[in-house]
């Protein structure tokens, strides 16, 4: 393969990597919140019922927010149900993922489990079946300190302190048929304007994040953007982008070339974005928040059957899914400048990059990417010129065989290369323009044996991080090898 140069240049610079972008995910589906993060009748258990191995491994992924408790989940969703002594909880047939909701696990355990693990809160309210008062009431009882009926119950419930949620998503997929309480757009922006409103009123520190497109692939694509945000105006802060995508043909070279189309996504809904700023003559720009992102096609089905906890949308990861996650989040980090916020959905269980089994635990190969990423992430996203082979893919079109993004903070560079070419490595050289790099503080490397390899119960290290060894400096620019499908995550001092 023809050699590849990754041109940069420290002054020219996108913006500030918001930490944000390296959230997650939790929602009442499957066996995400029960045998998930909270697991009581296990031996893994601590004393408030959470997982701690699954804990500790999440704690690796330093994830800096997190969404909850839905997804689909949400817009079924009564928040009363969940607070207070949970012999007085109800359980509820849930809808969109037909299961069995005790409600054991609801806000307070939700913003106990935030601050133990260092996130930040993030919650949706029910814009399906829920109504603007509803969701207003959740933010009293959330943030108020005391003095009046929601922020007492909080302080009844035994948390004097306010939780103090600042971001808070209206609904979820709104735009899709399959939504519990979905409508047209114009329908959706009365009722996000009408619960964003009210929410503010009762707290103006908030932010809120309006329903976007729930995909690429919907009818009403950026039309729907269009039309909610012209309405909503001012009260929209973010709006949200979700994405799943999937190798459904096996057809590895296209799969991996979806990169480009993640970017064509955040780059047309920026567009619409602007559009709309331009049009209402208005200082404010909405920013986006990729709050659902994902690898899922091989297990689509979810029906709950009426049970607590079930087995649903447990996704097995292999190689290839862990190239596109960190496809991923290069694209989060080449639009910096607009990709605000996004959430791995989900985190555990559910096309999750952790699974238990009884009290077993198996890392699967997309928490590495994540992993190796969010060490990395602090500092400026560069603007890269990178100069090697192409190929194109069958539906996501052209895209350069390496994959590149980077990162700089004072002296230190950080850089993420995918190689995606199926059999073949590449020689990439890194060419700082106005500087050199002068040494390397660290490197790691993930590949497995085929692009199919992945991680089991029964072999649990198929899939896993090594030190990169492949890389030399000379005269201040670096060389590399890297082997065909892999993903290498490196920190340079340059000087
Ligand atoms: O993350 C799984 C589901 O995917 C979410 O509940 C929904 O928002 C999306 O369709």
């Amino acid at each position: 393969m023809k050699k590849t140069t990754v041109h940069l240049h420290t002054r020219l610079q996108i913006s500030p990597v918001d930490p944000r972008i390296f959230g997650g995910f939790l929602e009442h589906l499957g066996r995400a919140v029960y045998e998930g993060v909270y697991d009581p009748g296990s031996a893994r258990a601590d004393e408030n019922g959470y997982r701690k191995d699954v804990l500790e491994a999440l704690d690796r992924l330093d994830m800096t927010i997190m969404r909850y408790p839905g997804g689909n989940f949400v817009s079924g969703y009564h928040w009363e149900d969940g607070i207070g002594p949970r012999e007085f909880r109800p359980r509820v047939r849930e809808l969109a993922w037909q299961s069995i909701e005790t409600n054991h696990f609801g806000t307070d355990e939700y913003i106990h489990l935030c601050r133990k693990m260092g996130w930040e809160p993030m919650m949706a309210v029910n814009l399906g079946t829920g109504t603007p008062e509803e969701a207003r009431n959740w933010v009293e009882y959330c943030n108020i300190p005391s003095g009046s009926r929601y922020a007492d119950l909080r302080v009844t419930n035994g948390h004097p302190a306010p939780h103090d949620v600042k971001l808070w998503c209206l609904g979820n997929e709104m735009d899709g048929p399959w939504q519990l309480g979905h409508v047209p757009a114009q329908d959706y922006a009365i009722r996000a304007q009408q619960a964003a409103k009210m929410m503010k009123d009762t707290d103006r520190s908030i932010r809120c994040v309006v329903c976007g497109s729930s995909g690429i692939q919907m009818d009403t694509y950026l039309e729907w953007d269009r039309q909610v945000l012209e309405y909503i105006g001012g009260l929209a802060d973010y709006i949200s982008l979700h994405r799943y995508v999937g190798n459904p043909n096996d057809d590895t070279p296209d799969f991996l070339a979806v990169t480009a189309s993640i970017d064509h996504q955040i780059e047309q809904t920026d567009a619409v974005c602007r559009y709309v700023q331009a049009r209402r003559k208005s200082k404010k720009r909405t920013y986006l928040c990729f709050d659902e992102w994902n690898i899922w096609y091989k297990d689509r089905a979810g029906d709950g059957m009426g049970k607590v906890a079930p087995h649903l949308i447990e996704e097995v990861y292999n190689l290839e899914d862990a190239l596109v996650a960190a496809g991923f989040l290069q694209s989060f980090i080449r639009h910096a400048d607009v990709v605000k916020i996004a959430n791995l959905a989900q985190i555990v269980n559910v096309i999750a990059p952790l699974q238990t089994r009884g009290d077993d635990l198996l890392i699967q190969s997309t928490f590495y990417p994540f992993e190796m990423m969010c060490k990395r992430r602090e500092g400026i996203s560069l603007r890269l010129g990178v100069d090697g082979p192409s190929y194109e893919g069958k539906t996501n079109g052209t895209v350069c065989t390496v994959d590149a993004c980077a990162i700089i903070h004072e002296d230190t560079l950080h850089l993420f290369l995918t190689n995606r070419h199926m059999d073949e490595a590449a020689e990439v050289s890194i060419a700082p323009a106005d500087t050199g790099i002068v040494s390397v503080e660290s490197a790691e490397l993930l590949t497995g044996p085929d692009a199919k390899a992945a991680n089991s119960f029964e072999d649990k290290n198929v899939v896993k991080p090594v030190t990169f060894e492949e890389l030399t400096l000379k005269a201040g620019n670096a060389h590399m090898r890297l082997p065909a499908l892999s993903f290498a995550a490196m920190t340079f001092k340059l000087g």
